[in-house]
C-alpha cells in the first residue's frame, strides 16, 4: 500500500513580535491562514529499513536536514521501529525558502503520512509535540484553516470570533499545549496574490535577530502584557473581518518592517502590489521574502496577476494565484491505493 499527502503553503494575515521567551525563541501573536498552493508526498513502504527522498527540484537538499527526512526518523525513533522503512517522492509547488511554510509543511505531511502508512496509531498530542520539536510553524502546518497562534506558534485556537470563548486565558486553559485547536472554521472567501522574487530568500533566524536588535528594547515582558495583545487580536477588526461583514483592516507583520528597510525586492513587491487593482489588503509573509495581496474572490486576484503581470515579470518575480482552504496537511482524496 501507498498513500500521497497534500501539504499546504500558509500565510501570516497577523505577525506581531511580542517578546522573548525563557528558550529564547520569540513570543509571537499570529492570525496564520492556509492556502491551496500545496506540496504532494507520496509514500511507499520499503522492507530494507532505509528512509529515502526524491524530489521534482534539484536545488532541494533531500539529505538529513531536510524536514522531511527528520520527521520520518523522529516518528520512526519514537514508534521504536527501527526496522521501518520508507521511499518519499515530493513533489514541489510552494516556493522555496519564501517564508510560507513549505518546508514544515512537507514536515507536518510527513507526519501525517507515515503515522498512517505505518500503523503507528499516535494521537493528535502526540504528532503535535514531534511537530513543535522539528518546527515552530509545523503544529500549524498540521492543524491548517484560519487559525490564532500564540507562543511560538504551537498554541492555537480559531480565528472567527463567533467561535471563540468569551474569555481564554492561556494559562486557564483546559488544553495549554494547544494541540487540540478545534474544528477550522469555513475558510475566507478571499483570492490570494502571491508573489516572490526569483532571487530573493531571507533567513528567518536572520530577521528574527535583527528585530530584536531594533526592537529589543521596547518588547513587551510579563504574561499579563502578552495576554493583553492576544487578547486585543482576538477582539481586533482582523478577526471580526474574518468572521464576515467587516472591511479587512490594514496588515500587520512586525518582521515585514525589519526586512523591508534591507531587501530591495520586498520593497519592490510590496510596491507593485499597492498598484494591484482591487486589492483589499496586502502584507510579506512569515520572514519574507514573498508578499501576498487578498481580494474578494478568486477573480479578483487573477485580474490583478493579468493587470500586473508585464511588470512583474519585467522586476523579476513570480506569481501564484491562490485560494484560502480550512485544512492542513492531509490525506489526498483516494490518495491510498492498494
Ligand atoms: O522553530 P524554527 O526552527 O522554525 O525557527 C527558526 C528560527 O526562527 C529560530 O531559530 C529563531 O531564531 C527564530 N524564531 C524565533 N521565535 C519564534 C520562531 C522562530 O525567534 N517564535
Amino acid at each position: 500500500m501507498s498513500l500521497t499527502v497534500l501539504a499546504p503553503a500558509k500565510i501570516n494575515l497577523h505577525l506581531e513580535v511580542l517578546g522573548l521567551r525563557p528558550d529564547g525563541y520569540h513570543e509571537l501573536a499570529m492570525v496564520m491562514q492556509s492556502l491551496d498552493l500545496a506540496d504532494s508526498l507520496h509514500f511507499t513502504p520499503t522492507a530494507d529499513g532505509a528512509i529515502t527522498l526524491e524530489c521534482d527540484r534539484p536545488d532541494l537538499s533531500t539529505g538529513p536536514d531536510n524536514l522531511i527526512v527528520k520527521a520520518a526518523q523522529m516518528l520512526r525513533a519514537r514508534a521504536g521501529l527501527p526496522e521501518l522503512g520508507v521511499h518519499i517522492a515530493l513533489s514541489k509547488r510552494i516556493p522555496i525558502g519564501a517564508g510560507l511554510a513549505g518546508g514544515s509543511s512537507d514536515g507536518a505531511a510527513t507526519l501525517v503520512g507515515l503515522n498512517a502508512l505505518w500503523g503507528c496509531g499516535f494521537p493528535a498530542a502526540d504528532l503535535h509535540a514531534m511537530a513543535l520539536a522539528l518546527g515552530s510553524d509545523m503544529p500549524f502546518c498540521l492543524a491548517g484553516g484560519t487559525r490564532l497562534c500564540f507562543g511560538r506558534g504551537e498554541v492555537m485556537e480559531p480565528a472567527l470570533a463567533a467561535t471563540l470563548p468569551p474569555v481564554s486565558p492561556r494559562s486557564g486553559s483546559d488544553d495549554p499545549a494547544g494541540f487540540s485547536p478545534g474544528p477550522a472554521p469555513a475558510s475566507p472567501p478571499y483570492g490570494v496574490l502571491l508573489i516572490k522574487h526569483l532571487e530573493a530568500s531571507v533567513s528567518t533566524p536572520w530577521a528574527f535577530a535583527r528585530c530584536r536588535e531594533q526592537r529589543g528594547d521596547f518588547y513587551l515582558e510579563t504574561e499579563a502584557d502578552f495576554e493583553q495583545r492576544r487578547q486585543a487580536l482576538r477582539q481586533g477588526p482582523l478577526v471580526a473581518s474574518l468572521a464576515g461583514g467587516e472591511p479587512l483592516p490594514r496588515l500587520r507583520n512586525d518582521l515585514q518592517a525589519v526586512v523591508e528597510a534591507e531587501v530591495t525586492s520586498v520593497r519592490e513587491g510590496l510596491a507593485l502590489l499597492r498598484r494591484a487593482p482591487e486589492a483589499l489588503a496586502l502584507a510579506m509573509s512569515g520572514s519574507g521574502p514573498s508578499l501576498f495581496a487578498l481580494f474578494a474572490d478568486a477573480e479578483g486576484a487573477e485580474g490583478a496577476r493579468s493587470a500586473l503581470a508585464e511588470n512583474l515579470a519585467a522586476a523579476g518575480f513570480e506569481a501564484w494565484c491562490c485560494r484560502c482552504i480550512a485544512s492542513g496537511a492531509s490525506l489526498a482524496v483516494n490518495g491510498i491505493s492498494a
